[in-house]
């Protein structure tokens, strides 16, 4: 099969891409809007772009009419967000988040999820999540005609909060965070079945 995604209605396009590239990270994106509301919704179109600095970027589809989620308006809005690793335990609330609701639902109450004030920037945290990090934003581009546009928001990692089991001897312990991945569909992967694999040494 030979498929050209811009002859594809939205869903199909959408259902080739999210089982082509994974698993994806999810971030679970904390943000702050206009009247202090708050804001959280997963995003596995997200992808660290570089460690040093440390930049990462979320792309943010539009809404079924086409107007911007929440999220992209509240990062225009106050210029940062929050990024908020997603466990096992955090799975069923991160999927309640994911429900088109309207802004002046915050979602941490939907979840019962519980706000955490962030040092740096005005987003809130999520306290439950074991890894959280404070971004600035530096750039938002933009690709596609109304209604089906995406957004590529690009942001700074300015300040991580590790919570301290998880921080051993200046590493993260990545394998015990049971963290989770989005596959296609409405299926996600566990990190737990882990193997290893040395580099070749070309001397
Ligand atoms: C696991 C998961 C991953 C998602 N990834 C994305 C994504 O990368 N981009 C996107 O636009 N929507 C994504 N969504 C859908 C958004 O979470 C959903 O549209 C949400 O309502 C947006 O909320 P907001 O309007 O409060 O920003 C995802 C949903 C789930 C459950």
């Amino acid at each position: 099969m030979k498929i050209d995604p811009s002859t594809l209605d939205r869903k199909t396009a959408h259902d080739l891409m999210v089982g082509t590239a994974l698993p994806r990270p999810i971030a679970f994106v904390s943000t702050a809007g206009a009247n202090g509301i708050y804001n959280l919704a997963p995003f596995s179109f997200f992808i660290p772009l570089s460690a040093s600095p440390a930049i990462v970027g979320v792309g943010i589809g539009r809404k079924r009419d086409g107007e911007k989620k929440d999220t992209l308006v509240n990062i225009e809005l106050t210029g940062d967000f929050v990024i908020n690793v997603v466990t096992e335990s955090l799975a069923e609330a991160m999927n309640q988040t994911a429900g088109e609701y309207p802004p002046e639902v915050d979602e941490f109450q939907v979840a019962k999820l519980s706000p955490l004030k962030a040092d740096l920037v005005k987003s809130p945290m999520v306290a439950e999540s074991p890894i959280q990090m404070e971004c600035r934003l530096l750039q938002i581009l933009e690709y596609g005609e109304f209604p089906r546009i995406n957004n590529f928001v690009i942001g700074e990692v300015i300040r991580v909060h590790v919570r301290d089991e998880f921080w051993v001897n200046g590493e993260v312990q990545s394998t015990k965070l049971k963290a989770i991945g989005r596959m296609g569909g409405d299926l996600y992967c566990r990190t737990t079945d882990i193997f290893e694999m040395k580099r070749p040494v070309i001397r």
